[in-house]
């Protein structure tokens, strides 16, 4: 028998693979439950904009056509509400699509990357399958210590990634700390900032997009998967200087992004009122989550992001077991010796009402 692993590429054979959140219909069939809520992969609980949901619908009538490679379209509704320039746009199936072309782009065995500790977990993934050496730096209380990224950085880094608000901590770098970091990083080194949760933060916010024009080692990547709600049609987007656009976009599959994806991605852009409906409700909840957490004593890591992770400070695989044999699903936080926090997607009131009253019944039977 030939080992096949042997023909694998890079570090491919060393992966271990991406764990995504249980199905609802998995575990109502394997516990037996009628009811179950998923808690657990930072989805949208409010839903795509009717907008978003009607043009994706039209755009499926004429999909016999191949979408519009080039996504001209989508670029200017972006040029219109935030002022980029269509040459700095890579499109994406995704935001982690984009991820894959930019470590395919420019990671090999022969550089560095600096990633912080608990980071999406993807990159050290990619970073993996490129044999390129990870420098992970530790956190400072959870969150991304910029002046350690920094002191990580030798001749040797290709990219540094960070995801602001992180994930699956949820916390996020203040905006001037952030913007003297990707100053300091030197020119030959890239930098990545994956904005998945950016429309979820409250506390000072600059367009870190537009830094590109001072920083030209700059790329921002940006999803529609989470506060848009698009998670099932698959859109992402990377601003970044033209050349690096110029050289990712000839890596990037052709028709990458679908037809109902794209039409749907600009009603979105452009719903402003049901934007800010979900980051209402969401932030919202999140207070509620904090408020759960403090009358209790449990502790929440501080959150600018549509999910919360809680340090229960003990096993937590009970407690994950727990709740998912309550029909709740959500997601332990696993990896860096870490086994005592869950990382919550924030739900509708109701949901969270649910998780609520669950976790309560199993705090006080410990009690
Ligand atoms: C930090 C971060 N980046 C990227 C992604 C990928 O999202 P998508 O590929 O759906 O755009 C996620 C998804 O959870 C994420 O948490």
């Amino acid at each position: 028998m030939i080992d096949y692993s042997k023909m694998a590429n890079g570090g491919l054979p060393r992966l271990k693979p991406y764990q995504a959140g249980k199905p609802i219909e998995e575990v109502q069939r394997e516990l037996g439950l009628s009811e179950v809520i998923k808690l657990a992969s930072n989805e949208n609980p409010y839903g795509m904009s009717p907008k978003a949901a009607a043009a994706a619908k039209k755009a499926v009538e004429s999909s016999h056509f191949y979408p519009d490679s080039n996504a001209y379209y989508f670029k200017q509704a972006l040029q219109r509400k935030f002022g980029y320039d269509p040459a700095c746009i890579t499109m994406g199936d995704g935001s982690n699509e984009l991820i894959n072309l930019i470590f395919q782009s420019f990671v090999n065995p022969s550089v560095n990357v600096v990633l912080p500790e608990l980071s999406f977990i993807v990159y050290p993934m990619e970073a993996t399958v490129a044999n390129a050496e990870i420098r992970t730096v530790p956190l400072k209380n959870y969150f991304v210590d910029p002046q350690a990224l920094l002191d990580a950085i030798d001749e040797n880094t290709r990219m540094v990634v960070l995801a602001n608000p992180s994930n699956p901590a949820g916390t996020a770098i203040n905006i001037q700390e952030l913007h003297d970091f990707v100053r300091k990083v030197p020119e030959q080194t890239l930098v990545v900032i994956d904005e998945a949760y950016n429309e979820y933060q409250t506390a000072d916010y600059e367009d870190t997009a537009l830094w590109i024009k001072e920083c030209p080692n700059l790329m921002v990547c940006r999803t529609f998967s989470k506060a848009y709600g698009l998670a099932g049609l698959r859109v992402g987007y990377m601003v970044s200087n033209p050349e690096i656009a110029s050289l990712v976009n000839r890596l990037r599959a052709p028709f990458n992004v679908s037809a109902p994806a794209l039409a749907a991605a600009i009603a979105a852009l452009n719903d402003e009122e049901h934007l800010k409906k979900v980051v209402e409700g969401n932030n919202r909840e999140r207070e509620r989550y904090a408020a759960y957490c403090k009358e209790r004593g449990l502790e929440m890591i501080p959150s600018s992001a549509n999910f919360v992770a809680v340090d229960f400070k003990t096993d937590i695989d009970p407690i994950n077991d727990y709740l998912l044999h309550h029909g709740v699903i959500v997601r332990p936080v696993k990896g860096y010796g870490l086994n005592t926090i869950l990382r919550i997607s924030i739900g509708t009131p109701e949901q969270n009402d649910k998780l609520f009253a669950v976790l309560d019944e199993y705090l006080h039977a410990q009690s």
